[in-house]
């Protein structure tokens, strides 16, 4: 019986034009280049400033590219999820606005909320849909506006984060390349203390004291993060790699969340992977949550070749992680 995958067929991305840089966040906060380059592996990020501009209106741009890429029009999608923690809006969801956006007139769609695995699960949520045979064509996004809830003041996080999205699209495939395996975690103990937004939900509506207090932006014990996210990350990618027989050697590329350059090196010094396989663009664009993982992907697309093992790894808030064994499946660049 011939085994249907889903295959990523196409990709694309959107970053805003604007950079900041180290030299800019010295202006704004007490810290210094040095540090932030030795500890996080960042140089600068993008950041959208247009007004009337956000998440939906990046992942549209993302989606776009895409699917020109691959030659089909977006009538043709079946459904769209992007996975985000800064929706335009609580709802709709930020895939309703995508949807109209690029005209996607045969979609449904919605979003997933998994912060920086968020794309890792949302892949693994599509591909079900392909597998299952009720869907052709499912456009996976991750697309992330953190500059909306960062801080400027702050210092432990203002320097980490970024805005940008990335879209791939999944396709049925007998061919044995595609998504071979994943496997997802979610660990909600603690996390109310470690990585969240206070204010905005039910909880805590916005008020006046809620402003006030700063509670609309993100909170990070970075600390505790990178001690659970190591672990994660490396723990998940290493158990992907030994249930499909792999080694380091029959990986031919290490695709982490760029959260933080030490994070994805002990990950790749558990794998055995060395880091001439790992994809990196955090220096660039710093951690843009969900859209890390396609961000690197877009960029590396050129060099990765029909066949090529990919393991995807990530850990975020929540707490989520998960990592996803992927058997790529063209040469270069889609046109
Ligand atoms: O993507 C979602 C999940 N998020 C992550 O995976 C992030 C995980 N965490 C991290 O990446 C790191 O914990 C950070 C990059 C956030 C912080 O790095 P760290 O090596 O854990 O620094 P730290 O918080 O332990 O701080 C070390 C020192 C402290 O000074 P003292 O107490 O040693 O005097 C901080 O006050 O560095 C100081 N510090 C800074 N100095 C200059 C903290 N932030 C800064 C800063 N610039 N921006």
């Amino acid at each position: 019986m011939t085994t249907i995958r889903a295959a990523i067929t196409s990709v694309g991305k959107y970053l805003p034009e604007d950079r900041l840089t180290n030299a800019d966040l010295e202006r704004m906060v007490d810290t210094n280049d040095d540090w932030i380059v030795s500890r996080t592996g960042i140089r600068e990020r993008r950041v959208l400033r247009e007004p009337g501009k956000a998440t939906a209106f990046m992942a549209a741009e993302a989606a776009k590219l895409c699917l020109a890429k691959r030659g089909i029009g977006a009538d043709e999608v079946d459904v769209i999820l992007v996975a985000t923690v800064t929706p335009d809006h609580v709802f709709p969801a930020t895939a309703c606005l995508v949807q109209a956006l690029i005209g996607a007139t045969n979609a449904w769609g919605y979003d997933i909320s998994a912060a920086c695995s968020g794309f890792l699960f949302a892949l693994s949520t599509g591909a079900q849909f392909i597998v299952s045979g009720k869907h052709q064509k499912v456009l996976v996004i991750g697309a992330d506006k953190m500059s909306a809830i960062v801080d400027y003041t702050d210092r432990n996080t203002c320097i980490i984060f970024g805005d940008g999205a990335g879209a791939v699209l999944l396709e049925p495939d007998d061919t044995g390349t595609g998504l071979i395996d994943s496997r997802e975690y979610t660990d909600g103990v603690g996390t109310l203390e470690s990585l969240w937004m206070k204010a905005g939900g039910s909880m805590h509506p916005a008020t006046l004291e809620t402003v006030a207090a700063g509670e609309h932006f993100i909170y990070q014990d970075g600390k505790t993060v990178f001690k659970r996210a190591v672990v994660g990350m490396a723990d998940v990618a290493a158990e992907v790699m030994q249930r499909n027989g792999l080694t380091g050697d029959d990986v031919a590329w290490l695709v982490p969340h760029q959260a933080n350059l030490r994070i994805i090196s002990a990950t790749a010094d558990r794998m055995g992977v060395g880091m001439d396989k790992v994809m990196l663009n955090i220096e660039r664009y710093g951690n843009t949550t969900a859209a890390t993982i396609p961000l690197c992907l877009v960029d590396y697309e050129p060099v990765l070749r029909r066949g090529d093992n990919l393991i995807l790894a990530a850990f975020g808030g929540g707490f989520t992680w998960g990592a996803a064994y992927v058997k790529w499946a063209y040469d270069g660049e889609t046109v």
